[in-house]
């Protein structure tokens, strides 16, 4: 089930840009949120590393990766967000696609990012966008997630407002699995999870086996 409020969260970007905002005071504003990939993978790439932002909508949380000069692709399934990161980062490597088939080549990236993204998926399609990763990422090469996490006790029931109003069950169903286990059974290795934000956001880390 979704609200009004989701479809005109997407229509009208200063909804999408407030939400963002007010959602991210808990981990300390928009500006940490949009870092949070590369604070976590910086230390493990090369200077001007190629990085897939999977599911990069107008590009906020490719932008930090762009400012620190690494080689950014960005891939969304919206011409509108993709019109939007082209103008606001017009360094972004673009291309339209689905993060479950993307169009790229194997091996091809030393990092991927997915910012608040694999929540939007069904169980079965995240599994198929998980995949693609592996596919993607060069043997060593590093995964980056940050999404929803079960709220502790002070966000519960924000984090359910929130999810009311601007999420779908795919949201709802991501809540109730865990992804450091479904990364493992795929094959990814060195799996690590963080909690932020009073628990309501997980950042997790694994690599593609050498
Ligand atoms: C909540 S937004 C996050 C955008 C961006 N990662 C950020 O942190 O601001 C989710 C994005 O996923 C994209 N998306 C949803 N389903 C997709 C799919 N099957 N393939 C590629 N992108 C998809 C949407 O178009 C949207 O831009």
């Amino acid at each position: 089930m979704t609200s009004f409020l989701r479809p005109l969260a997407y229509r009208y970007r200063w909804i999408y840009d407030t939400v963002t905002a007010v959602s991210s005071l808990s981990v300390g504003g928009v500006k940490r949120l949009r870092s949070l990939g590369l604070e976590a993978l910086r230390p493990h790439l090369k200077p001007e590393a190629a990085v897939l932002d999977l599911c990069c909508g107008s590009g906020e949380a490719a932008a930090p990766w762009l400012a620190a000069g690494y080689a950014v692709t960005g891939l969304d399934v919206s011409p509108r967000a993709l019109e939007l990161a082209a103008q606001r980062y017009p360094d972004l490597k673009r291309v339209e696609g689905l993060a479950e088939d993307p169009p790229l080549a194997d091996a091809s990236f030393s990092a991927i990012q997915m910012s608040v993204a694999l929540h939007e998926f069904p169980r079965s399609d995240r599994e198929r966008v998980l995949r693609s990763v592996l596919r993607l990422l060069e043997p060593g090469g590093w995964l980056v997630l940050v999404d929803l996490h079960p709220a502790g006790l002070w966000l519960k029931l924000p984090q359910q407002l929130f999810c009311a109003l601007f999420e779908t069950d795919t949201a709802t169903a991501m809540l109730e699995d865990d992804l450091r286990s479904q990364l493992e059974q795929l094959g990814f290795s060195g799996v690590n999870q963080e909690l932020l934000a009073g628990r309501a956001l997980q950042r997790i880390t694994a690599t593609r086996p050498r």
